[in-house]
């Protein structure tokens, strides 16, 4: 038994015999047919258009527009489909007596039957545009796959520091042990690789008895010159802020503090590992080269995330 109205009210109209397929749309589904098949088309030009603007280096705003207009148009489609196409009644049937196989008849009537309460029986046209709106946004979605750069490979692993390498300043030219006093600090990279982000490297000297590094790296800082990565191990910022008298840096990002007579391990902020401490050692004729590059890699941790080996 099949009621007259749905749940909202509207008249509902008689899907119970095996004729429903023939049954020409109302004028209200009509109009909302045109406009469920509008929206699904409005998503599927845009999300085509937002791939042609990002691919040809199209402005900012031009895109975000035409993402709205992707997921608005396939939204808006959906629950006009939802609300407008779909039968919201309630049916209640009786029981009937049970048979041991339904006839040919009665499934083909129950196929038709579902077929036009969920409504695709006249709207493979709607189907279509759905499957269009789909594909447009397909498109779209591309972009963030197309944004990526190439893969970093093992670059992330190594810095310019190798065995060897001169220590210079900004200037390029080896820095001199007697430049640099008690408490003074230096920004110093290999040589021929001046201005390297990954390589950029603090050289601060301290009084060499206050230093308290694992014995495996007292050497690697003669005469209290000792060298930390800049490159912050939370998100990367140089830390380029020191404070003598307690003999700490500070990153000026978010405050992470390193003890640079400890390893520089952070003492405060979101920094969970040590600033990499780069082997040095003094030559002869007062300037440093380096030992090798740092023992592991600056910067943000990323290789023992999984690990739990640091955060
Ligand atoms: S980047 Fe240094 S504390 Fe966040």
């Amino acid at each position: 038994m099949i009621g007259s109205t749905g749940l909202d009210g509207r008249p509902e109209r008689d899907y119970s015999g095996p004729r429903v397929r023939g049954l020409p749309p109302t004028p209200e589904e009509y109009r909302a047919q045109v406009i469920v098949g509008a929206l699904f088309a409005v998503t599927m030009v845009a999300g085509f258009a937002l791939l042609v603007v990002y691919l040809v280096g199209g402005d900012t705003q031009l895109q975000g527009i035409l993402l709205t207009l992707a997921f608005g148009g396939l939204g808006a489609g959906i629950v006009v489909w939802a609300q407008r196409l779909l039968p919201t009644r309630l049916v209640t049937e009786d029981r009937h007596p049970l048979q041991p196989e339904p006839t040919a008849e009665a499934l083909a009537t129950a196929d038709a039957t579902r077929e036009a309460e969920a409504g695709f029986a006249r709207r493979h046209l709607l189907i279509g545009l759905l499957f269009g709106a789909f594909a447009g946004l397909g498109a779209a979605l591309l972009i963030p796959v197309l944004s990526l750069g190439p893969a970093p490979g093992r670059s992330l692993f190594v810095t310019a520091w190798r065995k060897g390498s001169r220590v210079v300043g900004i200037d390029g030219k080896p820095v001199q042990a007697s430049a640099l006093p008690i408490d003074g600090v230096l920004t110093v990279f290999p040589e021929g690789a001046v201005g390297d982000a990954m390589a950029q490297t603090l050289l601060i000297r301290v009084p060499p008895d206050l230093l308290r590094l694992p014995a495996a790296r007292m050497a690697w800082a003669p005469d209290g010159y000792v060298a930390y990565s800049k490159v912050c191990t939370h998100a990367g910022c140089p830390v380029g802020l020191y404070r003598a008298i307690e003999h700490r840096l500070i990153c000026p990002c978010h405050q992470s503090t390193f003890d640079v007579l400890d390893g520089a391990i952070p003492s405060f902020g979101p920094a969970a590992r040590p600033l990499p401490q780069l082997p040095i050692q003094l030559q002869p004729d007062g300037t440093f080269v380096a030992l090798g590059d740092f023992p592991e890699p600056v910067g943000p941790s990323f290789w023992n995330m999984t690990s739990g080996g640091g955060a």
